[in-house]
């Protein structure tokens, strides 16, 4: 089933501390970004993307998306402030299609069968999510004390892609930038219509490069793969 993709790729990367946007650090000689853009160019499903960048980065993404030979790159708009905007800006320039997914563009490591997984369940439902279940015991903590040992059945972490009917993230995001509300992933906005989300097992590889040690799994994993 096909779909199109949005991929923000306008932050700063504060938490990696690299004086630059993460996305060009490079796992194995590739940068975190080319990884990520080689999974949906080499997935037959994807029919385009979009992505959201900085706009004083854009004539460097273009030349590497030329070095790297991606050629599904539809448009790169300007980001913005919130990864949320970066998004919005994405969906406006986009036509309409069946289905969107939203991936983190720092997320290098998800697969052909989750994103497929995903799409389906998005079609059948309108709105899917990826996550994995909490590994670990779970408590909720107040000024430094325990407050509950939260069931850890009901628990799960929750990671990108989000899939979604076009129409129904359209209208959830149009409504949350009228409202000035900000979530914290699109499923939020899809939540606050009222509308299930539905949830959809991925893999604990799929995890976002985010701090330095995340780099050290990061090229553990593409070894692994070989
Ligand atoms: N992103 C974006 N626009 C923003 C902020 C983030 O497009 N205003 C993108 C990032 O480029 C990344 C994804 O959203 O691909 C997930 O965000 P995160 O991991 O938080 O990346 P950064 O915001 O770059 O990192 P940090 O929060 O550490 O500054
Ligand atoms: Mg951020």
């Amino acid at each position: 089933m096909r779909y199109e993709v949005v991929l923000p790729a306008a932050g700063s990367g504060k938490r990696m501390g690299a004086g630059q946007n993460k996305l060009f650090l490079k796992l194995l000689e590739k940068p975190i970004l080319i990884h990520t853009l080689e999974v949906f160019e080499q997935d037959t499903n994807c029919t385009g993307i979009w992505l959201a960048v900085r706009p004083e980065e854009r004539p460097l993404i273009e030349e590497m998306l030329t070095q790297y030979g991606i050629t599904k790159v539809k448009g790169l708009p300007a980001g913005g402030e919130e990864r949320q905007h970066s998004v919005h800006s994405c969906m406006k320039e986009m036509e309409q299609v069946d289905i969107v997914l939203v991936h983190d563009a720092a997320r290098p490591f998800i697969t052909h069968d989750i994103i497929a997984n995903l799409v389906q369940s998005a079609h059948d439902h309108g709105a899917a999510i990826a996550g994995v279940r909490a590994k670990d015991t779970m408590k909720k903590v107040r000024d430094g004390i325990i407050e509950e040992t939260v069931d850890r059945e009901s628990l799960w972490m929750i990671q990108t892609p989000q899939a979604f009917r076009f129409k129904l993230i359209y209208e959830a995001e149009d409504v949350a930038e009228k409202v000035g509300f900000l979530g914290t992933d699109e499923a939020m906005l899809v939540e606050r219509l009222g509308h299930a989300v539905h949830i959809v097992e991925s893999s604990y590889e799929n995890v976002k490069m985010t701090t330095k040690e995340d780099l050290v799994f990061g090229e553990a994993i593409l070894r692994q793969r070989g």
